[in-house]
């Protein structure tokens, strides 16, 4: 038994040190990245910024904010490697116990109309669109818009 849990990914705060592994996830899987500076304000802010480890590999991460009984997932990417494997889901459960636990009543984040990975996961989640941003998001030849979705806690 204390084998398996011994192996199954965990989380664990993001620190500093992590920044450089986090970057190459993050430069690996988005068009126009979070720099360092983004994480490191949102670590600096003592936003909810998790790592999801095994062992030492580092398979995905989140950034949260929540203020107001309102959370905001601001960040929740996996390693292109280990996309498909669950750990998308297990992160965003993750971000849902701890998004209530800090007493957000309801769960608010942005997505690309493009990004259908994002929005599957997010729609077998239950998320519903709440508003569209218009030309929200930098893109390849102009803007492309963002999807504000929503989930009850
Ligand atoms: C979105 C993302 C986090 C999903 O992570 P993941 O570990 O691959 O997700 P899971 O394996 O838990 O997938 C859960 C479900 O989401 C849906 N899904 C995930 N990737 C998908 C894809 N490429 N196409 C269609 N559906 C997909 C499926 O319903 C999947 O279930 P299934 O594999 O049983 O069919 C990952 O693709 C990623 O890191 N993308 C880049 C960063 C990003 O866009 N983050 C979201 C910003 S809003």
């Amino acid at each position: 038994m204390s084998a398996v849990l011994k192996d199954a990914p965990r989380l664990a705060r993001m620190q500093t040190g992590d920044l450089a592994a986090v970057l190459a996830i993050e430069n690996a899987v988005y068009t126009h990245p979070w720099t360092r500076g983004n994480f490191g304000d949102s670590l600096r802010a003592s936003y909810e910024c998790w790592t999801w480890r095994h062992d030492n590999e580092l398979l995905g991460y989140f950034v949260l904010l929540v203020a107001a009984g309102e959370g905001h997932l601001l960040n929740l990417s996996v390693a292109a490697a280990r996309h498909r494997a669950g750990h998308g889901s297990e992160l965003l459960k993750e971000v849902l116990v701890l998004a209530r636990h800090r007493g957000a009543q309801h769960l608010y984040l942005e997505v690309r109309p493009s990004n259908l990975a994002a929005k599957a996961l997010y729609s077998r989640f239950g998320f519903r669109q709440a508003a569209v941003r218009p030309g929200y998001y930098p893109a390849h030849g102009g803007r492309e818009d963002a999807l504000v979705l929503t989930l009850a806690l």
